[in-house]
């Protein structure tokens, strides 16, 4: 894998590369795992030329929160990178992403404002900014982002969308840990008996959906099932336990609509967020 520091050479290379060819695009914060990987190895079957950027994004971080102990391993990256078969791996210094002065913000109505949106203000308008600079960057690809950031992945189509953005979103399924603790680089901050402890917050997941595969469809009693559960675990903290219209986001009032549910939770030092998808009985895909 090849490091690019400088934003206008990634451009020429990848512009040359679509000449003929299609660009593949996996933006992250680095501190990468196997559910990067899989991204990677998704984005370098579907295309031509594969580019990674690793980029600790501070424009989406809050007051107080981990920007300045985000796990970074540059060499690490660059092997599971290498070992994934990306070709380029994009890595820019702060200076050539923020120029002094900076001042514009991309900002994404209402998809922006719950969950993730009311529990860290200000967050989405960074993600959204720094990701449209990256595919300014990039130019014309096709992006993959993990379904775990649910919210996030709305967001981005939703922006791309918007602003006539040449980039085609591809979201891929979460990959968990064998006890289904979702992958994140923020696992890193779990001790020992918090590792233990965080897979509680799928298994309140798959509880509430089981319950609704067994016809329990008010969403209240989803919900409350998923609390039960996480109750049950001392060191889960949670934030807030959703059950949102996956389109919209807005909180599923009415029994029987598919409906996310998504988790966030303080598990020591880490905040950890998960969500599924719950559907009614009968709008379940067949087995045939
Ligand atoms: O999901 C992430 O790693 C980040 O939010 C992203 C999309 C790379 C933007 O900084």
């Amino acid at each position: 894998v090849e490091t690019i520091r400088e934003p206008a050479e990634l451009r020429l290379i990848l512009d040359r590369v679509r000449a003929t060819g299609i660009v593949g695009f996996v933006p992250t914060m680095g501190a990468l795992h196997a559910g990067h990987e899989t991204l990677c190895r998704k984005s370098v079957a579907e295309n031509d030329v594969s580019a990674a950027s690793i980029f600790v994004n501070p424009l989406q971080f809050g007051l107080g929160e981990d920007y300045q102990r985000y796990p970074r391993d540059l060499a690490a990256d660059q092997r599971l990178l290498q070992e994934s078969g990306v070709d380029f791996l994009f890595a820019p210094d702060a200076a050539a992403v923020y120029p002094p002065g900076f001042q514009t913000r991309v900002i994404v109505g209402e998809l922006s404002r719950p969950l993730e949106g009311a529990a860290r203000p200000g967050h989405f308008e960074g993600v959204a900014t720094i990701v449209l600079k990256l595919f300014e960057m990039v130019g014309p690809c096709r992006a993959y982002f993990g379904e775990k950031d649910f919210q996030q992945l709305q967001v981005i189509r939703r922006m791309v969308l918007d602003l006539n953005v040449p980039v085609e979103v591809r979201g891929v399924p979460t990959v968990r840990e064998a006890d289904g603790l979702a992958m994140s680089s923020r696992n890193r901050y779990l001790t020992t008996e918090e590792r233990t402890a965080a897979p509680a917050i799928y298994q309140a997941l798959l509880a509430a959906r089981s319950l609704a595969e067994r016809g329990v469809l008010d969403p209240d009693a989803l919900l409350q099932e998923a609390h039960r559960r996480l109750e049950a675990s001392p060191l889960i903290k949670p934030e807030y336990v959703a059950l949102v219209d996956p389109d919209t986001l807005r909180p599923v009032v009415q029994p029987g609509r598919s409906a996310i549910m998504a988790i966030a939770a303080r598990v020591g030092a880490a905040r950890l967020i998960d969500n599924i998808m719950i559907r009614p009985p009968d709008s379940r895909p067949s087995a045939d």
